[in-house]
């Protein structure tokens, strides 16, 4: 894969047709050595966030050994790349052949669930395997998140004690697992989630051996500036220590977006100019998904050499494809002269936004360089080190 060493660098010598990926390994690296260093219990990786081989392998070698896989592709996948890894289905409805396929041939031994039926589905489809470490999920709240998760899954209060039950007479380990919604931005979810799981245990009297927090660790955006990740490690210490559980009981979270939000961001160059619209040549249909679908910003910065005097304004974005949907509203500031020919990284798209890439309209682009400098925004430079990257930008 061709390396360079800055975005501006990038676009100003090489001045690309096509939206160019940018990937930077040494932050992912860093994400996933915070996590193993400073989470309290095991982090896995929940592979959804981003599927790229080349991350897989960047957090595999940076401590990263476990992997939340929600699909049969993504388990293929995790197996192929990293065969060592030890793999975690944690969907909680899966079909049964994807059920015994990860079981007998991939060597998955950790399943969700959230009924009693996928409980069935897992015993039939592992033919009655005794050696399964099976996690509940509860249904807990999304208050606190910036994209809900709260109503698709888990168990609800009155169902618990009955399924915490039978989970326990047929797992070899029992596990409470939740997911308390993406982009979490108060340590609070955890410990609110953690209560419920408190509540659980005692109304069903279980041993419980894994209590898994799930994903929801957020990253830095525009205007969604969290707290330090330590405050949530803290906080969901202190809480799972006070949990009637053994003390051989695990902690384990499945962070997605946290591992490898910085990990890539997007060159885009700007075709036209109406007013305050800015048409670029990615969008709803390619890295933007989250841009247009849900309003997500994004941090940008206008990469031009020299660079601009003009004060910023706030624009929104058009993307190529001829489909009045294919709009980012924004705002996102970028200095007033901005004009046709232009080029704009878009950060902090490492996460769901790679993944979510289409070729629709014949639109979007492969090509992918690996970049040294840092991400636009960082959960894991400390100020100092933030002033010293001239490319970090205030959000
Ligand atoms: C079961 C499960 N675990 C982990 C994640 C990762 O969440 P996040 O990217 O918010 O950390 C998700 C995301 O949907 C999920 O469904």
């Amino acid at each position: 894969m061709a390396k360079h060493h800055s975005a501006l660098g990038l676009a100003t010598t090489l001045r690309p047709v096509q939206p160019v990926t940018l990937i930077r390994p040494h932050a992912a690296a860093r994400a996933a050595r915070f996590f193993v260093e400073k989470f309290p219990g095991r982090a896995m990786y929940a592979v959804k966030a981003n599927p790229s081989p080349d991350l897989l392998q960047v957090l595999w070698d940076a401590g990263i050994t476990h992997y939340d896989v929600a699909s049969l592709g993504e388990v293929r996948l995790v197996s192929r790349t990293i065969p060592d890894a030890t793999l975690c289905f944690m969907h909680p409805v899966k079909a049964e052949e994807a059920i015994a396929e990860a079981y007998f041939d991939h060597g998955c031994r950790t399943f969700s669930l959230d009924s009693i039926e996928e409980l069935q589905k897992i015993m039939r489809a592992t033919q009655g395997a005794t050696d399964l470490t099976l996690c509940v999920r509860l249904r807990v709240s999304s208050d606190h998140s910036k994209l809900s998760l709260a109503a698709k899954f888990g168990a609800a209060p009155g169902e618990t004690k009955e399924l915490l039950f039978a989970a326990r007479q047929a797992a070899d380990a029992l596990g409470i697992c939740f997911h308390v919604g993406s982009q979490a931005m108060s340590p609070e979810a955890y410990s609110n989630a953690i209560e419920r799981v408190r509540e659980a245990i005692v109304e069903a009297a279980v041993t419980v051996d894994v209590v898994d927090v799930g994903g929801g660790f957020p990253s830095a955006y525009p205007g969604m500036e969290p707290p330090a990740l330590e405050r949530y490690f803290d906080t969901i210490h202190r809480a799972w220590e006070s949990l009637p559980i053994s003390y051989s009981a695990e902690l384990w979270a499945e962070p997605g977006r946290a591992l490898c939000a910085e990990y890539s961001s997007l060159i885009v160059r700007v075709e036209k100019r109406r007013g305050d619209e800015l048409f670029i040549n990615d969008g709803a249909y390619g890295a933007l998904f989250d841009a247009a679908h849900i309003g997500w910003r994004f941090p940008v910065r206008l990469l031009r050499e020299p660079d601009s005097n003009a004060r910023d304004m706030e624009f929104s974005f058009y993307g190529p494809t001829c489909d009045d949907l294919d709009h980012m509203t924004g705002p996102f500031e970028l200095p007033a002269d901005v004009r046709a020919g232009d080029y704009i990284e878009i950060g902090m798209l490492g996460a769901y936004g790679a993944a979510m890439r289409t070729a629709f309209n014949g639109f979007g682009s492969d090509e992918t360089v690996i970049v040294t400098d840092e991400p636009m925004a960082s959960l894991y430079l400390d100020a100092a080190e933030r002033r010293e990257a001239s490319n970090v930008v205030t959000l």
